[in-house]
């Protein structure tokens, strides 16, 4: 059996209609008209002991409320999920001593402790023994180079230094599952990286199974090989992450530098749609089949002083992903329920 057991998960929600306008909202206080939305629609996957799988999908695709069902948070409407062999909502806790929830935009520390006495709160919560306790905590606190926060108030840290503290706080107790839900959110660059090479040693050194979810993309780079994308509450693809570069981007980019200035746009567009141009230095789009010709073509018609062939940024390459699926899956609105 897997690690994380997920089989047409579904959680649907019932939103209340609105009519436009103060007359609108008046009659939506006496009104009992819903909209159903399928926010996790029929969602099957599986994940393996040790593996770290990146989680993505655009604002309101149904990571969170996915993840909040695998942590036993929500109840699904259909469909099932095992999650170290229980079931999630069950919360026995045998289960909750064996996972961790990190979310990014909340904390789940004590605001008017020092960290340090919060850390301790959690030892208690969770019945570390001490030997354990103090073992992992200065292990963490060496590797997230946090030592001197310890006795500084939770409110007074800041964003990034919080989130170490938040980390530590979850995996005091060696928890065999993570979810991290947007563990890198509202960082600067150095502290998501501080993040991201902990989360990868981490995962390296205790074979835990992680599933991340950010909306950065260095993050899901650096760290997973493999992705589940979903959008609308459906999952539109699963597997390695170099996979949705080769299956969904149909394009790739010649930069060319040219020696000679004197061409003009209708030559160039020719051989594909031009992205940049920036005096003698040029980006065009070109389809996948096409890339040997036109760079032949264009060494042969141009004065060519460079010329490099790129994958189009995995960024641009999701942005695509997430837009076809829009066309297909129109159907979230399931219709209206009384
Ligand atoms: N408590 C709720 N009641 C009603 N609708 C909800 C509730 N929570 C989430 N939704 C809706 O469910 C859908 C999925 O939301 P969810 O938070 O899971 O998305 P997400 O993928 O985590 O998005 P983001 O990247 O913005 O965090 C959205 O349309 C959202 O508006
Ligand atoms: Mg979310």
């Amino acid at each position: 059996m897997s690690i994380i057991e997920v089989k047409n998960l579904t959680k649907t929600y019932l939103i209340q209609k609105r009519k436009p306008g103060v007359i609108g909202a008046l009659k939506g206080l006496f009104s009992k008209e819903y909209t159903k939305i399928n926010a996790v629609n029929q969602v099957s996957f599986q994940v393996e002991e040790g593996e770290l799988v990146g989680f993505l999908g655009p604002n309101g695709a149904g990571k969170t409320t996915t993840l909040k069902m695998l942590s036993g948070i929500l109840y699904p409407t259909l469909g099932t999920a095992r999650v170290l062999g229980f079931l999630p909502w069950e919360r026995k806790n045998e289960f909750r001593k064996q996972f961790a929830l990190v979310m990014g935009q909340k904390n789940q520390l004590w605001w008017d402790l020092p960290a340090q006495e919060s850390l301790f709160l959690n030892k208690e919560i969770y019945g570390i023994p001490s030997s354990a306790y103090y073992r992992i905590l200065d292990e963490m606190v060496e590797l997230l180079n946090v030592k001197q926060l310890l006795s500084v108030m939770v409110r007074e840290l800041s964003l990034g230094e919080r989130m170490k503290m938040e980390l530590i706080a979850c995996l005091l107790h060696s928890p065999r599952v993570l979810f991290m839900d947007e563990p890198t959110i509202g960082l600067d660059v150095v502290a998501q990286k501080n993040i991201r090479d902990f989360v990868q040693k981490y995962n390296k050194k205790n074979k835990i199974t992680i599933l991340l979810t950010s909306h950065y993309m260095n993050d899901i780079q650096a760290l997973c090989k493999r992705v589940i994308v979903i959008n609308y509450g459906q999952k539109i693809f699963d597997g390695p992450l170099a996979e949705i570069i080769e299956k969904f981007s149909a394009h790739k980019l010649i930069k060319i530098v040219m020696n000679n200035p004197k061409f003009s746009k209708e030559q160039l567009s020719e051989f594909g749609e031009i992205v940049e141009w920036e005096s003698n230095k040029i980006v065009l789009k070109v389809d996948r089949n096409q890339i040997a010709s036109a760079s032949s073509g264009l060494l042969n018609q141009f004065e060519v002083s460079d010329i490099t062939i790129e994958e189009i940024p995995i960024e641009d390459v999701i942005g695509e992903v997430f837009s076809n699926s829009e066309r297909h899956m129109k159907n979230m609105v399931l219709g209206e329920a009384k």
